[in-house]
Parts: C-alpha cells; sequence; structure tokens
C-alpha cells in the first residue's frame, strides 16, 4: 500500500473520508500521519481518534515562509510518505518546497479547474451564474491550483442555492472524489504523462469524472 501523509489546516472532513477509506485493507493506500499548520485545527482530534499520529508544525512559530518550509519539509522526510495529501490546507508553499515533493502532492479545490482557483470558490460561482460547479483533485505545481487534473465532479447550481447550500453539495462530493483519486493515483491507473494525467482505459468513468 502506498503511505500517504495528509496536510490539514481546518475542520478535516476531506481527511476524515481518506482515513475513513484507507480503513478498507482493499484501499491501495494507508494513512500514515497528519500534519496541521494550525494547533486549533478541529482535524487533530479527528486524526486522533482514529489512531492516525499527528504532528503541528505551526507556521506562527516561524520567522519566514522558508523556515516553515524547512520544518514541514523535516516532518514529511520524518514521515517517508509516497504521496502527500492536502486536504484544506490554507498555506502556500515556497518554490523550493514544491520542488522537493513535485509528482507527490494532490490537492481538492472546491471548484471545477481551471475555474475558481483560490478562496470563495462557492460565492464566486454563484456571482458568474454557472450552472455546473464541483471539484476538482489535482497535482500540486508551483502555480496555485493550477497543476495537472486528475480527476474531478461535478454538482449542478440550483436557483433557490446560497453559499451554504452550494458548498454543501459539493463538499459531499470532495468526500466520493478524493478517495477515488488517491485510490487511482496509488494503483498507477492515473499517472503523469507529457504533462497531463493520463487515466489509461478508464476515460468517461468514475472517478476520473463522478
Ligand atoms: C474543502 O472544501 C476543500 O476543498 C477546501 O477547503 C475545504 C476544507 O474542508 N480547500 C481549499 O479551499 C484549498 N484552497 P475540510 O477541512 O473539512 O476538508
Amino acid at each position: 500500500r502506498s503511505r500517504v501523509a495528509i496536510l490539514v489546516s481546518g475542520r478535516g472532513s476531506n481527511m476524515a473520508a481518506l482515513i475513513d477509506a484507507a480503513a478498507e485493507p482493499s484501499f491501495p493506500a494507508e494513512i500514515i500521519g497528519v500534519i496541521s499548520n494550525r494547533p486549533s485545527a478541529g482535524a487533530l482530534a479527528i486524526a486522533e481518534r482514529a489512531g492516525v499520529a499527528t504532528t503541528v508544525v505551526d507556521h506562527k512559530a516561524f520567522p519566514s515562509r522558508e523556515a516553515f518550509d524547512d520544518a514541514l519539509h523535516a516532518e514529511l522526510v520524518r514521515l517517508a510518505p509516497d504521496v502527500v495529501c492536502f486536504a484544506g490546507f490554507m498555506r502556500l508553499l515556497t518554490a523550493g518546497f514544491i520542488e522537493r515533493w513535485e509528482g507527490r502532492m494532490l490537492n481538492i479545490h472546491p471548484a471545477l479547474l481551471p475555474s475558481f482557483k483560490g478562496l470563495d470558490t462557492h460565492a464566486r460561482a454563484l456571482e458568474a451564474g454557472v450552472k455546473l460547479h464541483g471539484c476538482t483533485v489535482h497535482l500540486v505545481t508551483a502555480e496555485m491550483d493550477a497543476g495537472p487534473i486528475v480527476a474531478q465532479a461535478a454538482a449542478p447550481v440550483l436557483d433557490g442555492d446560497d453559499e451554504p447550500t452550494l458548498a454543501a453539495r459539493v463538499l459531499a462530493l470532495e468526500h466520493r472524489l478524493y478517495p477515488r483519486a488517491l485510490a487511482m493515483w496509488a494503483r498507477g491507473e492515473a499517472r503523469l504523462a507529457g504533462g497531463r494525467v493520463r487515466t489509461d482505459g478508464r476515460d468517461g468513468e468514475p472517478p476520473a469524472a463522478l
């Protein structure tokens, strides 16, 4: 099984979905540790209850981005993961850090990339009047929310939606998509080729698109 470390900053519902999926013996990855940059993250208690080792690398304790990233790197070297899953990890990382882990980092973003990179994706989707919204699992590269796409899932935007109703609909999809995308990645069913992720023979099937 692939060794997976999860980076979190907050609530941890996507982390919980990954931990739950990995509890199945047939899942091709195991969760070896959770690292939070915030000591107050709710994710930490959830991970501990599930018996997953947690560490805090508090960004406020470091004088610079580089110093924080070096500490995070050291913690990851200690865990020695094959894959690093960002799950609501809300820190931008330096190019130096990204270079050291590139090709091994996955992120989930609450929008259909390349639309709505960055924050407040649900409010911006409502403002734009899009009729389809969703979430994306992608490889992390130096450019924010722009790495090769592994898998996406779409949800309708309904006339009566506000930010909370739309966020909830997309979050439920995130919890299904991320474990499936990680499983594909861990099994080698999704892999980088020519700067894009290929999912050989699985086009149009879940989980590349839910
Ligand atoms: C999720 O919706 C995730 O997609 C998003 O933050 C939320 C975290 O919730 N991530 C980003 O916006 C990354 N820029 P969770 O902590 O319950 O998984």
